[in-house]
């Protein structure tokens, strides 16, 4: 049979910085606030001339060169955002023709801030039925084009930036929890709980973009339920125990989600990779942007077992297993 296994990632945050004190000016919030409630201290955001494909197409470039692999090499790219650069075509085409991944097929994902997880587990089951040998699954975001700077409840919250991750193709007898590769992912939504967290308009019903509206009180209550619940769904389901996890690389959108989420599963905070000071919540981006600063610090290293886990708009969440 085959599995994925990870052979590079890479990632791209905008040289552009705006902090809680710049949004100080723009806004009534303080920096204490938004440090104590979310743990954000800054975060990047994409120049004029920038937009999600541009971030996408460096963090893609960052993977393949990590992976040692060229664009030609590509048999599909995935590309998960909220944030397209094009209403059509999907944002994956402009990062094609940027890698010069001529032999890949390419397209977008959308499940909010559980993109990324939703397009890994696309392209990891091309590459188990054997029509893809190496795939390219990006999350990448410029969700500061429709945050309303006027909004506080918001707008200290999100960020810009992409990450990205090469899978390949490798034959194995079976998929063991001891050996290399994507070991099992798991997915779930609840379109009744859409109006928590949404945009106040889309192409088809007000032909805008709109701008992000979130009950956060609400969305955080579900948070931690969904984030522990899938986590010990997909640990239950390949037959590890907790104390095997090495890290936990969780999505970023709040320092007290992903302290409650760890207390609930009982990991130490040693073990999680944290990324929400210096970025924000990058959505789709924050997954692989983790992974990417993880293995970028030494903490994340080859024959780890690492547990995937993030919650979004939808609602969507997704928990996922991975041998280093
Ligand atoms: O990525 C997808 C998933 N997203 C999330 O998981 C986000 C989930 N939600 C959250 O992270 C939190 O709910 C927030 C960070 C959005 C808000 O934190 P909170 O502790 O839930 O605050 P709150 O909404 O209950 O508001 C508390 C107070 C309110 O004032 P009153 O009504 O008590 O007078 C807000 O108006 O804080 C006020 N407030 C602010 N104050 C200063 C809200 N935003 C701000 C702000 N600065 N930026």
């Amino acid at each position: 049979m085959i599995k994925s296994i990870i052979a590079g990632v890479g990632g791209y945050l905008p040289e552009k910085v705006l902090t809680n004190f710049d949004l100080e000016k723009m806004v009534e919030t303080s920096d204490a606030w938004i440090r104590e409630r979310t743990g954000i201290r800054l975060r990047h955001i994409a120049a004029d001339d920038q937009t999600t494909s541009s971030l996408a197409t460096k963090a893609g470039e960052d993977a393949l060169k990590n992976a040692g692999i060229s664009g030609e090499e590509l048999d599909l790219i995935i590309l998960a955002t909220t944030t397209p650069d094009d209403t059509t075509p999907a944002t994956a085409m402009r990062v094609q023709a940027g890698l010069g991944a001529t032999k890949a097929f390419a397209f977008d994902v959308q499940a909010a801030c559980s993109g990324f997880m939703y397009a890994l587990s696309v392209a990891d089951k091309f590459i188990k039925a054997g029509t893809v040998k190496t795939a390219l699954v990006i999350g990448a975001e410029t969700l500061s084009r429709i945050v309303d700077w006027s909004d506080r409840n918001t707008c200290v919250l999100f960020g810009d930036g992409a990450g990205a991750v090469v899978l390949q193709a490798k034959e194995t007898e079976h998929i063991s929890t001891t050996e290399e590769g994507i070991l099992d992912i798991v997915l779930h939504s609840d379109g009744r709980l859409r109006d928590l967290l949404t945009t106040t308009g889309g192409v088809s019903r007000t032909q805008t973009a709109g701008f992000v509206h979130m009950e956060g009180r609400e969305v955080f209550r579900h948070a931690v339920t969904n984030l522990s619940n899938v986590a010990q769904e997909v640990i239950d389901r390949t037959g590890i125990s907790l104390s095997d996890i090495d890290f936990l690389v969780p999505h970023q959108a709040n320092i007290r989600i992903i302290e409650g989420t760890a207390k609930k599963l009982d990991i130490d905070l040693d073990k999680v990779i944290i990324t929400l000071p210096e970025q924000g919540n990058t959505s789709a981006a924050s997954i692989p942007l983790a992974l990417y600063e993880g293995i970028k610090s030494q903490k994340l290293k080859k024959g780890q077992l690492i547990l995937l886990d993030a919650m979004g708009a939808g609602f969507t969440w997704a928990g996922a297993l991975i041998r280093l």
